[in-house]
């Protein structure tokens, strides 16, 4: 059997991540992306059999989200795929709270299960590097982010502590059939996470709530943003962000043996790679 990794998504903020540990590990990686050596698309059937070809794993982190409709169809047709083709373990990236989430690892675990090959879930709360590496830059850059989204809170939790997950159920024994529930080590309010990113940064960054259809308008008008994007994370604020994941839970623990990351170890290195200078 091939000792290659798949793993989609591997130049984003988890996929990057794995693929870099298993390589240090002497892993073979495969990265699977529209713009990988061997293209992988969720939107073309027709990548997916060559992307899975001679791969022992694979890390699934499905695009643009497992929480939109149709993530579950798309997750489990590509493990049947995969399995079919001789992939003995599946790690799959989910999301806390979202219905179709639940839908998409059931799929998986089923599809796995009856093909005789192991399956694990990391099921992760808010990314940190959604502060840093995604939609959340710009507005700190300018110096204020504006969500609809009040004093909720939210255990975000480090990309990095993700792939050490992700990266141990991919190459150890032990993690068959475990359903990681992972978070950061504490509940924050995005006012308390800008103002963290702010003393990392040096600068001086605000948060502010606005009502969500405020929130959209503005999106649409002074953002750029098509009016698809601004539905689809309307619907992203709405589903995850409404208090039902506002608790923390013990995943990074129980799979490695450590707590999480802090977000302020994350401010201070995000900030030190110059992620919100404005430095030119
Ligand atoms: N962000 C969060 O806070 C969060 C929290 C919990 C769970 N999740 C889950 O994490 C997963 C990844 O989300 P993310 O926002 O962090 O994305 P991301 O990993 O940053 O996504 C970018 C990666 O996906 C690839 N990609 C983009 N479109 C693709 C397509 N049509 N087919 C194949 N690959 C494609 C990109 O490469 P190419 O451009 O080369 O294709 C790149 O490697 C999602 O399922 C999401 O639900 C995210």
């Amino acid at each position: 059997m091939a000792n290659t990794t798949l793993v989609l998504g591997g130049t984003g903020k988890t996929g990057r991540r794995v693929a870099e540990r298993l390589a240090d590990r002497g892993v073979g990686v495969r990265v699977g992306s529209r713009a990988a050596a061997i293209p992988f698309d969720w939107n073309e059937q027709s990548t997916w059999k060559a992307a899975v070809a001679d791969v022992s794993a694979a890390y699934i982190a499905f695009v643009p989200d497992i929480g939109v409709p149709g993530a579950a169809d798309a997750v489990g047709a590509f493990a049947e795929t995969a399995v079919a083709s001789g992939v003995r373990r599946l790690v799959l990236l989910s999301g806390r709270g979202a219905p179709e989430a639940l839908n998409a690892e059931e799929r998986m675990r089923t599809v796995a299960e009856q093909a005789g090959a192991e399956w694990t879930v990391v099921r992760s709360s808010w990314f940190a590097q959604n502060f840093s590496e995604a939609f959340l830059v710009e507005p700190l850059l300018a110096g204020e982010l504006a969500l609809p989204l009040g004093d909720a809170k939210e255990p975000f939790i480090d990309a990095e502590d993700i792939a050490d997950v992700a990266v141990a159920a991919l190459t150890e024994d032990g993690h068959a059939g475990e359903v990681y529930d992972v978070t950061g080590p504490r509940l924050m309010s995005f006012g308390e996470a800008v103002a963290a990113i702010a003393t990392a940064a040096g600068r001086e960054i605000g948060y502010v709530s606005v009502p969500m259809d405020d929130y959209a308008a503005a999106a649409v008008t002074e953002g750029g943003l098509d009016a698809e994007t601004v539905a689809f994370m309307t619907f992203l604020f709405a589903e995850i962000l409404d208090g039902r994941n506002a608790h923390l839970s013990d995943g990074v623990q129980r799979a490695l043996g450590r707590a999480p990351r802090d977000f302020t170890e994350f401010a201070r290195r995000a900030a030190a790679t110059g992620a919100w200078s404005t430095d030119s």
